[in-house]
């Protein structure tokens, strides 16, 4: 092994994933796995098999498909996850089984209601069986900011003598401060003397602080860091992958020669991908990846970039893959041109889908002068949706204007059925997702709604995100298009093929007649 090397373990597809209202497709899935094969990250934890049945479909899909990478699967410290996650896994030719359990006496008496001596005699066991699957193991105990060491250093030796390759020690409440964590890493890498045993974080964001605990955590001899793409994750999120990677690479005087294989040219573009794919806005001002994160607006410091580009930038833009410009095509652009692009964004379409993609992009090509990357992502993103069994926007009127009561009507498209309707709302918005509510028979509750334009000029795309709740459960999507409105319901819709889709049928539209056939 290259004591060197920091092993990147991106976890976006799964405690990514388990962000509120990021639910992917499994199509979804594997383009984004593709993008993280790309991007050569060392490993990528794909889902946790045991779940649903959507999430063994991925692991297995992905574990067969996405060569480079490990493929990792998760599962608790119970046989019947880790059968689950080693059936996953079995495609794939580098395969790990990360099965977790907890190290603190509160997760351990409340919710697992185990003695410390049972869980240690659980994780044994599971860790053995998972080497029935694989040879490459890792072993995770929750919550090990909140947790006795010298139990850790006992339940941590345990597990390495039952076969466990890998020990993460996750800070899985966002506890720690940097100081604290690198202390403890430092305790257990010191008395867990077997070699070839790597340590390995995994930090959450709660007070801020995860991706300095990562680093610090590196300092003390941790030779993984889990994170994830936009920093997504549980509740405040996971350590950002583009942090990490940019602050070990800017920053190379600090962590004495340590390195992570990730093409970081590349993280922009995967960047842009999962938000475009979980339908979660990255905020203007964060780390690396945000609009504004190369952008000078004091006179005082474009002054000083146009004299000198390190008098503020300690990073250039072309380092993350943001180019000056991005345009791509127009509407002189062949199908080879086309697909040619699509493929150098990570993402590959079936012929039917490309056919149907490229008259989509030669119909916006028409409409605007210029379209760009992102332009390019929104229509790829919107052709990877199952289409048989969702619903789509194939037509809306609106009718609107000051003293009138704004009407719409909307003809939703699924399969080869139509179903039209019309309703009156407050604005032309509310209008239409009146009426798409009415057709799909599922009544969405609209959490937040913002609009931005994707790329420049007056004629640019508009991108609606929209966060929508349906009970219990919350739906966040993206939609675009030249009309505000049309981006509106696409989104909305989006939701609602996301929230059917996540309950493993169509069954409230499948109550709804087709009208007007
Ligand atoms: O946060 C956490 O502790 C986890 C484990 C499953 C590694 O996500
Ligand atoms: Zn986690």
């Amino acid at each position: 092994m290259d004591t060197n090397r920091v092993i990147i373990f991106d976890t976006t597809l799964r405690d990514g994933e388990q962000s509120p209202g990021a639910s992917l497709n499994r199509r979804e899935k594997i383009e984004l796995a593709r993008q993280l094969a790309l991007l050569n990250v060392d490993v990528i934890e794909a889902g946790f098999p045991i779940a649903s049945q959507d999430d063994f479909d991925a692991v297995h899909a992905i574990a067969g498909i996405v060569k480079g990478p490990t493929i990792a699967a998760l599962a608790r410290t119970v046989e019947k996850d880790i059968e689950r996650a080693g059936r996953a896994l079995a495609p794939a030719k580098k395969r790990r089984i990360h099965t977790f359990s907890s190290g603190s006496d509160i997760h351990l008496r409340t919710m697992l209601k185990m003695t410390r001596a049972q869980n240690i005699e659980h994780s044994v066991r599971s860790v053995k069986f998972a080497r029935t699957f694989t040879d490459d193991v890792e072993y995770s105990a929750q919550d090990t900011t909140r947790a006795d060491r010298d139990y850790l250093v006992e339940l941590y030796t345990a597990t390495v003598e039952a076969g466990a390759t890998t020990l993460n020690i996750p800070d899985t409440v966002g506890y720690a401060v940097p100081d604290e964590y690198a202390a403890l890493i430092g305790y257990i890498v010191g008395r867990i003397r077997a070699p070839g045993i790597v340590f390995s974080v995994h930090c959450h964001n709660d007070l801020g602080m995860a991706t300095a605990n990562s680093l610090a955590a590196v300092k003390a001899g941790a030779r993984q860091i889990e994170c994830s793409i936009n920093g997504l994750g549980e509740r405040a999120g996971n350590a950002a992958l583009e942090e990490i990677v940019m602050a070990i690479r800017t920053r190379a005087d600090q962590f004495g020669g340590l390195r992570a294989g990730v093409r970081a040219e590349r993280l922009y573009k995967t960047s842009r991908l999962v938000s475009r794919l979980t339908g979660l806005a990255v905020q203007r001002n964060k780390a690396i990846v945000g609009a504004n994160t190369f952008a000078h607006e004091s006179g005082v410091h474009q002054d000083g970039i146009l004299k000198e580009r390190a008098t503020y930038e300690i990073m250039k833009p072309q380092d993350v893959g943001i180019e000056r410009t991005d345009l791509v095509l127009g509407k002189h652009s062949g199908r080879h041109a086309f697909r040619h692009h699509l493929s150098k964004m990570g993402i590959v379409l079936s012929r039917a889908e490309l056919d149907d993609a490229y008259r989509r992009f030669k119909e916006l090509a028409d409409k605007k002068k210029f379209v760009y990357d992102d332009d390019l992502l929104m229509i790829a993103r919107e052709e990877m949706a199952d289409a048989s069994t969702l619903f789509a926007l194939d037509y809306f009127h609106v009718s609107t204007g000051t003293g009138a009561v704004p009407t719409a009507t909307v003809l939703l498209r699924r399969s080869k059925e139509i179903y039209r309707d019309a309703a009156c709302g407050d604005g032309p918005v509310d209008a239409v997702l009146k009426s798409i509510d009415r057709l799909t028979g599922v009544r969405g509750k609209l959490l937040d709604f913002s609009i931005q334009a994707i790329t420049v000029g007056k004629d640019a795309m508009g991108e609606v995100s929209i966060r929508v709740a349906f009970g219990r459960e919350t739906v966040s999507a993206k939609g675009a298009s030249t009309d505000i409105v049309e981006a509106s319901a696409k989104a909305y819709l989006s939701c609602v093929n996301r929230y059917l889709s996540s309950r493993g049928s169509v069954a409230a539209g499948k109550n709804r007649k087709p009208r007007n056939k």
